[in-house]
């Protein structure tokens, strides 16, 4: 039986429980694809899950392998695959049971789409959670349009990077907040104000928003509510918002986890390869220094993407 690495988990814990295994390559059954894993990307899900402190993986998933999203090659289509053949370059997001730190995974083919023309495997995998993510909060839920003023908190991360991108490809106004060493960075994504989140009071700068896409949470959040005209709404990828607060300004809140979905990584992809979208990795680390990128990224302050490099 073929076998390959992966890097996963036995136990919860620190990055120290990251392990590099040897285990059997997956099959693609029926509307799957066995995609050849180029590289994958580091999301904070991944550290959450890591250290048991997300409620979709619990310990009755382990071992389990980490990675939520996947840029690389098909090398086997299950029956009733339509959208790649053999040798086709796809990204993904697959669902929470198959992880992407690994040198295959299974995709279903609603999970995948085309990768972008323009960009190769490493800036690829930068974007499909983070893009995804940024896409739905903006687009599903937020319901922006051209012409709306949106105000996201924490743009010069993961998903902040191309939620500015987006917004303004869709003809939105754009204000963010990030600390200072990235002012210049959400400036050249497009940001029409850029406020620094240490030394400013972003409720003291900015008011009569559509929109709050909430990438931080906490008194972020709750200093956030009174930014928002009446009708607007706040839109976190963290906590929910509370129904008081919500209804004593005259607004909506709501909280969204990211769904996987081809289709709408197509647009993205579509945006990217049209220069309106372009992901930006920090770094890069080869798959055995996973515990690494987890440090890094879990320390913070990270502008963009981390990504692992699959060999072999
Ligand atoms: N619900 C879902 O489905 C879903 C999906 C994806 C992500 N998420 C969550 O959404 C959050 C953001 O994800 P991500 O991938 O963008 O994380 P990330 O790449 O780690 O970026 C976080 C960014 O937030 C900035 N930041 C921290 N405190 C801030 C503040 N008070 N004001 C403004 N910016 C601040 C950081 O920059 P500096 O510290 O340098 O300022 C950093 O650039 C994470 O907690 C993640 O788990 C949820």
């Amino acid at each position: 039986m073929p076998m390959m690495e992966a890097v996963r988990i036995e136990s919860f814990g620190g990055p120290d429980v990251l392990r590099l295994q040897q285990v059997l390559v997956p099959s693609p059954g029926a509307a799957e694809i066995l995609l050849k894993v180029h590289a994958a990307s580091v999301n904070p899900v991944d550290y959450k899950i890591r250290s048991g402190k997300y409620p979709a993986v619990k310990s009755d998933m382990l071992p389990y392998t980490l990675g939520r999203d996947a840029s690389g090659l098909a090398v086997a289509c299950g029956p009733g695959v339509t959208i790649a053949e053999k040798g086709d370059a796809l990204y993904a997001v697959p669902a929470i049971d198959r992880g992407c730190y690994a040198q295959y995974v299974i995709v279903k083919q609603k999970e995948a789409a085309r990768k972008p023309s323009s960009l190769d495997h490493v800036m690829a995998a930068a974007v499909p959670l983070a893009g995804l993510t940024a896409w739905q909060g903006l687009f599903r839920h937020g319901g922006l349009e051209a012409g709306q003023r949106v105000l996201i908190h924490g743009g010069a991360g993961g998903v902040g990077h191309f939620a500015i991108q987006l917004a303004k490809a869709k003809g939105a106004y754009v204000v963010t907040t990030v600390s200072k060493d990235n002012i210049d960075f959400a400036r050249q994504l497009g940001a029409d104000e850029v406020i620094d989140y240490k030394n400013e009071r972003f409720e003291h700068k900015v008011s009569g928003m559509d929109m709050v896409f909430d990438l931080v949470a906490g008194e972020t959040q709750d200093r956030s509510w009174g930014v928002l005209k009446k009708g607007g709404i706040l839109v976190s990828t963290l906590t929910p918002p509370p129904p008081e607060k919500a209804a004593k300004y005259g607004v909506r809140g709501m909280r969204y986890t990211v769904k996987e979905s081809g289709a709408e990584l197509a647009e993205i992809a579509a945006l990217i390869d049209a220069g309106k979208v372009v992901p930006h990795v920090a770094r890069t680390y080869p798959l055995n220094e996973a515990a690494a990128a987890h440090e890094f990224l879990e320390k913070g302050s990270i502008t963009g993407k981390i990504v692992l490099v699959v060999e072999g």
